[in-house]
């Protein structure tokens, strides 16, 4: 079975390339988004990706998930540190989601130590730049596919 995965990109996300690189990294938004579908495309798995910063369109499409997909990989930006909304759509979408950051956000500013939506994340990868992507995409194929197995 193919599975659908939906990569949710947050706020100031499209302003990869311009932030700063020692956290970021160099590549554009664009281009990070080319290098993931090529990790989902080697996986085998179907993707799909939305990047807003607009908040109410990020619990929006959340909502849309619970129908249209199988697991979230989730990067909200600075809305991972508070936003309850946030945390409650992606409780309605009932979906398997990894938590994602380029940055290390446990070895930055305080503020960002704090994730709302940790605990409804199966897992969490941090500071590991694109590569985390690549893991978040891994450990979802193989939890949806034990899932088949069942
Ligand atoms: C981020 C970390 C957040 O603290 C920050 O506000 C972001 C990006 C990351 O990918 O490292 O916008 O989620």
């Amino acid at each position: 079975m193919r599975h659908r995965i939906e990569v949710l990109h947050g706020v100031n996300l499209d302003q990869l390339g311009v932030r700063p690189a020692e956290h970021y990294g160099s590549l554009t938004f664009d281009q990070l988004e080319f290098k993931i579908e090529g990790f989902a495309e080697e996986l085998g798995l179907e993707l799909s990706s939305f990047q807003t910063n607009s908040e109410g369109e990020f619990v929006e499409r959340l909502h849309r998930a619970r129908e249209m997909d199988d697991g979230l990989i989730l990067n909200p930006g600075a809305w991972t540190h508070y936003s309850w909304a946030i945390r409650d759509a992606l409780e309605i979408s009932g979906l398997p989601a990894v938590e994602v950051h380029l940055s290390d956000v446990n070895a930055r500013e305080d503020w960002r130590k704090q994730s709302v939506i940790r605990d409804l994340c199966f897992m969490t990868i941090a500071g590991k730049g694109i590569e985390g992507y690549k893991e978040a995409l891994e450990a979802l194929a193989a939890r949806l596919e034990e899932g088949d197995e069942q």
